[in-house]
């Protein structure tokens, strides 16, 4: 399939379906969408209970919205969603419980897919299984389209922008927000947590897979605890999806030079906080590990449960960065509201708009925000309220 057929769409009754609509960040991306796509924009709203989803549908007063169900275990469901759309957006997580086989549809049918996944093992089995595939077909497969891993992905890309082209550039990010989880996040994070073998094996199969481009080197090395004098906080390695997607976006763009570093923090006040911290991602590492303790804080915070929007308006990030290289260096930042929820249904319904109406880089297979929608979609967020400024040049 060549780039222009699979842009038309002419053959596929939707432009965007939404899988999940009725789940916590899909209602919130749903409303996203009704409220911001453009006339003529032909969409549905997925899941696996038609009653909700039509409920739904009344809520958001769109009636032209079509209802489309399938579970996230019936392959032929999901093979017949991913043939009606361009481009299939999903919040159905967690993603290592419910993903393959929506990723192996749209690899197949040659519809892009964006997602919520914050699972590096995930992304790992997705490159590994369905990258060769999508390549074929012309789809893009896009993970973590929400505040896991945009902001740090277009901040970097934005900060990578104000200094010298093809020189080595160094940039660190220090993220800070006030922001609550819902059911569904800390499901996914605690299942993750449980599988930290498998995580690093999947890496490692990837790394041995990935081809490597001669003479550029892109890294996301785990920094070390410490105090920062260029943000004033304590800076406590994060080791998040996020360092690996900037470092697939460095490994894809030749703008980021012949040898990136991007090293990716927590950026706390006060030393007590700090500590507090390191305390509870080690609390949370050691639980994770016991199915038992597992079971009972995940029956603790429901699946389709969340903030409420009096919190969600209360809530906001900031992700500094600093970026050094060829004797130049720059203070950015990327700034929003409640980065789980209001912003991440915000930046995934826009980076689904982006797809389906923006002019692009031809990009297929597995792909980052920044190599597959760089500008056009740093701009669309710009447009929608998220802040990207440069805060100093030295
Ligand atoms: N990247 C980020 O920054 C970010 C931010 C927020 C959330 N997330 C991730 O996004 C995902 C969703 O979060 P959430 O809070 O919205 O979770 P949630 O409220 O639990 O929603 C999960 C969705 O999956 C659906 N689902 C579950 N089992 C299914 C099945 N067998 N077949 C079809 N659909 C099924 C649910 O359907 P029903 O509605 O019918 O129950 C619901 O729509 C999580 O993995 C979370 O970690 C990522």
């Amino acid at each position: 399939m060549n780039q222009s057929d699979r842009h038309s769409g002419a053959d596929r009754p939707y432009d965007i379906v939404l899988f999940g609509a009725t789940g916590f960040v899909g209602r919130l991306t749903a409303e996203y969408l009704a409220a911001h796509a453009p006339d003529g924009c032909r969409w549905a709203l997925a899941g696996r209970s038609r009653t909700r989803l039509e409920a739904l549908r009344a809520e958001l007063g769109s009636p032209d919205a079509a209802v489309l169900t399938a579970d996230s275990g019936d392959g032929q469901a999901l093979r017949g969603l991913a043939r009606s759309t361009r481009i299939l957006v999903t919040t159905v997580g967690p993603y290592l419980q419910h993903g393959d086989p929506l990723v192996a549809a749209c690899a197949d049918a040659g519809t892009d897919y964006l997602d919520l996944s914050g699972e590096p093992e995930f992304a790992d089995r997705s490159y590994l299984r369905h990258d060769a595939r999508a390549r074929e077909t012309g789809a893009r497969l896009l993970h973590a389209c929400g505040f896991d891993a945009v902001p740090h992905d277009l901040g970097a890309y934005y900060t990578v922008r104000q200094l010298p082209e093809g020189v080595p550039l160094r940039v660190d990010g220090f993220v800070r927000t006030n922001a609550a989880f819902s059911g569904g996040t800390f499901a996914s994070a605690l299942g993750a947590m449980a599988r930290g073998p498998q995580m690093v094996r999947a890496a490692r199969e990837r790394r041995l897979h990935e081809p490597r481009r001669p003479g550029r080197r892109a890294r996301a090395p785990l920094g070390a605890p410490r105090f920062s004098g260029e943000t004033g906080t304590w800076a406590l390695p994060l080791p998040t999806i996020d360092a690996q997607v900037v470092a697939r976006s460095a490994a894809a763009l030749d703008r980021y030079g012949p040898d990136f570093r991007y090293r990716h923090y927590a950026s706390v006040k006060r030393l007590p906080m700090a500590l507090g911290g390191v305390a509870a991602v080690a609390a949370g590492l050691a639980v994770a590990q016991v199915p038992q303790a597992r079971k009972w804080l995940t029956a603790r915070y429901e699946p389709g449960t969340g903030p409420d929007a009096q919190r969600r308006a209360k809530s906001w990030f900031t992700v500094r960065f600093v970026g050094e290289g060829g004797g130049r260096r720059v203070f950015t930042e990327v700034t929003g509201g409640d980065p789980g929820y209001g912003e991440t249904a915000k930046i995934l319904a826009e980076a689904a708009l982006c797809l389906a109406y923006d002019e692009l880089p031809k990009t297929a297979g597995q792909v980052t925000t920044a190599a597959a929608m760089g500008d056009a979609l740093l701009e669309r967020l710009r447009a929608a309220g998220i802040v990207f400024r440069t805060a100093a040049v030295r």
